[in-house]
């Protein structure tokens, strides 16, 4: 990869958190307990036994955090908002001081003129809901469409989109299939049906924002992958075709079709979800924009042991296969299937295992990373995809779910002993492509 591609002169360049994994404050001004809080209570659950409590503590500290976002020369930013902070059981009386923390982080962006693209829900669900059957529960859907119907009106004039979840995937089936992430169900048939009243809270909330005349453009974030079948076995093609449908078109058919997959649903059987008659036309409304998150593709083998992707391109402390020409067949992908919004690209980046050496975080992998999807994003863009930002995973190094804080996925440092920050080489590397991209013609002609 020789010449950076170039972008168009009004993309945005941003940084992405989320609100459990930066805040802290977890019991400050009001805030109730999330199942995340609840989650971490049991040490077993985290890699390293941390919890949340204090993380970033981004809480205390977010005009630092903000000032770092300005000195990288970023316009953008994507945030969530924690919703047992402004509304501690998830319904009923909302939490002035929580709001009034949003309202210090939003002023805070305009101050900087970055632009401020809210997350509704990054998964941490307010445990009194949990406790009347969270997801599982059709209710919470409900409640949902109401936090987000104050939110929009609240907000919905200051930010340059909402987005209702970040990647229902994982709440439904790292959250209820396999127990890996809170509230720690494994059971499937409850991952698929609370996927569903994932989708109809999306639909929901769609409505109630709208009613409230939101003038922020409304959205989702998917994760998303291609999935390769590893050889060209009948069987490894099958096992392809399955994950694709049960992965990327269970979520974006819904939005866009209105029916789930055939084959998906053909394959989960009698766990297949409990649909109320009217439920997929609420989920199949217009969205303004897609946030699609892209860090790795399914590589599939249908053999035992199963074969591992070639990783080629090496892998990431998570383990995670790089593969940035997935982000390219992923978006094309999308593109010849779904009449779609245009796209943001809402999370990529990767876990290295950085160290702060004399000052300095030499983190070349990070940078070689970003650069290698950016070309791989800017391919699919010339091939007509509409993509109008792209956001970093991640702002800092934080507490990443049941890794705990093992994990850095920041292109800045913290120490958390100190909460120091320490800029890495990828910061500044980001900052100076972000800045040529600014002062070069755009080349790219996609809308
Ligand atoms: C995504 C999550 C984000 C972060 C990255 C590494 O799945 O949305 O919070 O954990 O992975």
């Amino acid at each position: 990869m020789t010449h950076a591609p170039h972008f168009p002169a009004d993309f945005a360049w941003g940084v992405a958190t989320s609100a459990f994994q930066i805040e802290g404050a977890a019991y400050e001004d009001g805030k109730g307990p999330s199942i995340w809080d609840k989650f971490c209570e049991d040490p077993t659950n985290i890699k390293d036994q941390s919890d949340g409590l204090i993380a970033c503590d981004h809480y205390h500290r977010y005009s630092e955090d903000v000032e770092i976002i300005a000195s990288l020369g970023l316009d953008t930013y994507r945030f969530s908002m924690a919703w047992a902070r402004v509304q501690p059981d998830g319904k009923g009386a909302w939490n002035e001081a929580g709001f009034a923390f949003y309202d210090r982080l939003i002023g805070a962006l305009q101050e900087k003129n970055i632009a401020a693209h809210l997350t509704l829900y990054h998964w941490d669900l307010p445990q009194a809901l949990q406790e009347e059957g969270g997801w599982l529960s059709r209710d919470t859907a409900y409640h949902f469409a109401e936090y987000a119907r104050e939110v929009a009106r609240r907000f919905g004039h200051r930010v340059a989109s909402i987005a209702t979840h970040n990647e229902p995937w994982c709440t439904a089936n790292l959250g209820h299939g396999n127990a890996q992430f809170a509230p720690g169900v494994a059971d499937a048939k409850s991952a698929i049906q609370v996927s569903h009243h994932l989708l109809l809270s999306h639909g929901l909330a769609m409505t109630a924002m709208r009613e409230v005349g939101s003038p922020a453009p409304l959205g989702i974030v998917l994760n998303q992958w291609t999935a390769d079948p590893a050889t060209d076995t009948q069987a490894d093609r099958d096992m392809a075709e399955l994950e694709y449908a049960c992965s990327v078109q269970w979520f974006m058919d819904p939005i866009f079709k209105g029916h789930y997959p055939e084959l998906a649903l053909r394959a989960h059987g009698d766990k297949a979800p409990i649909i109320y008659p009217g439920d997929l036309q609420v989920i199949h409304q217009k969205i303004d924009f897609l946030g699609v998150n892209y860090y790795f593709r399914a590589f599939c083998s249908a053999e035992n042991p199963p074969r591992s992707a070639p990783a080629v391109q090496g892998i990431t402390d998570m383990g995670w296969e790089i593969y940035p020409q997935g982000l390219t067949e992923l978006l094309l992908a999308l593109h010849a299937e779904y009449q779609l919004p245009p796209i943001y690209i809402t999370e990529n980046g990767m876990a290295s295992a950085d160290h702060l050496e004399h000052g300095k975080i030499a983190d070349e992998q990070r940078i070689a990373y970003v650069r290698d999807h950016l070309a791989a994003l800017a391919a699919a863009m010339q091939q007509g995809v509409d993509v109008r930002g792209y956001f970093l995973w991640s702002l800092l190094d934080n507490f990443e779910w049941n890794s705990g804080y093992s994990k850095r996925f920041g292109i800045v440092h913290v120490e958390y002993a100190t909460q120091q920050r320490t800029l890495k080489d990828s910061a500044m590397w980001y900052r100076d492509y972000c800045q040529q991209q600014r002062g070069v013609q755009p080349l790219l002609v996609a809308r």
